[in-house]
């Protein structure tokens, strides 16, 4: 049986990929993706998660728009003045047709509480973006925690930031959020943080395979991914020439194939406080804190493992 998880974007270039992955893939089942302010505005994320879902014939997934900002600051999109190549990875308006698919009237948090509530099967929680919505969910309904079996989450690092030299984006983007979350007790959280996913760079040559399939999916994600590297190539260059991470997509990988990430078990918490590493998690790699570990963090991953499984996914040949 597939197994049913809701996807929670910033859409967004490698969210874009996720989405694909999690919607062709016959081993997952995308009962909804909800949006939340991140990459771009949130209207905007809504927009690119609907036109990305239309272009591969899967508009029948529904897609819920979440919060238009973090939970407790006020000053977030702010100018990425410590590095303002961050935003060049995520262009406004995907370049997919525009779609006549309309968002959800109710919104992701109100979905993601009843959805929970009612569920028979397990759902996986999957958010790619900042953990707003996810952090909204906690505070309004008191069972939420105890309702959602597991959650994958893309974000976090422990020898490298991104948007500072501490901390990456997702967790960056809504600190006390992202805190709530790793706090709150969810029964099995795994956290693949930039350490892997920089461990599982997609090249130009996987781009130009994923072209040729010739398939709505294959092209767009040659497209979005292309534009990764293109960016990187720029401003942030990585260990192999022409390549990028496509972090939200090794989340999804995940879920297929548990193979493609290692982790360790350890406890994970947020920095809300530190002028200097804001946004940092915080892991305890060699348990000084004395804190139960409450993450499966994963350090590394199988690259050629990954591209494979969105060269097969993407051809229809899962
Ligand atoms: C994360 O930040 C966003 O820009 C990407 O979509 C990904 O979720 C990587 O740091
Ligand atoms: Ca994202």
């Amino acid at each position: 049986m597939a197994r049913k998880l809701i996807l929670d974007v910033d859409t967004g270039t490698d969210d874009a990929v996720a989405v694909m992955l999690a919607a062709l893939h016959p081993a997952l089942e995308l009962i909804g993706c909800t949006t939340v302010n991140g990459n771009i505005p949130v209207t905007s994320c809504t927009d690119n998660t609907l036109r990305v879902l239309e272009h591969i014939g899967r508009g029948d997934i529904p897609v819920y728009e979440g919060l238009a900002r973090p939970i407790v600051r006020r000053d977030f999109p702010i100018p990425r003045t410590v590095n303002d190549a961050a935003g060049k990875y995520h262009p406004d308006a995907l370049p997919v047709p525009a779609t006549t698919l309309r968002k959800q009237s109710a919104s992701a948090i109100e979905f993601l509480i009843e959805t929970y509530r009612a569920a028979t099967d397990p759902i996986v929680l999957v958010p790619v973006a900042p953990l707003s919505n996810i952090a909204a969910c906690i505070a309004l309904d008191p069972k939420f925690v105890s309702r959602v079996p597991e959650i994958v989450i893309m974000g976090g690092g422990h020898a490298l930031g991104n948007v500072t030299p501490s901390a990456e984006f997702n967790i960056w983007g809504d600190p006390e959020a992202a805190a709530s979350v790793f706090a709150a007790g969810f029964e099995k959280i795994t956290l693949v943080p930039l350490d892997a996913t920089h461990r599982a760079l997609i090249t130009a040559a996987h781009c130009r395979a994923l072209h040729a399939l010739g398939t709505p999916a294959g092209q767009a994600a040659s497209a979005f991914i292309g534009h990764r590297i293109a960016v990187h190539d720029a401003h942030q260059k990585q260990d192999i020439a022409h390549s990028t991470p496509v972090h939200d997509a090794l989340a999804v990988g995940f879920l297929i194939d548990p193979a493609l990430i290692t982790t360790r078990r350890l406890h994970v918490a947020v920095e809300t406080h530190g002028a200097l590493t804001v946004g940092r998690t915080v892991i305890d790699t060699h348990f000084r804190g004395g804190q139960a570990p409450n993450c499966d963090v994963a350090f590394d991953a199988d690259a050629e493992g990954f591209a494979q499984l969105l060269l097969r996914t993407f051809a229809g040949q899962a």
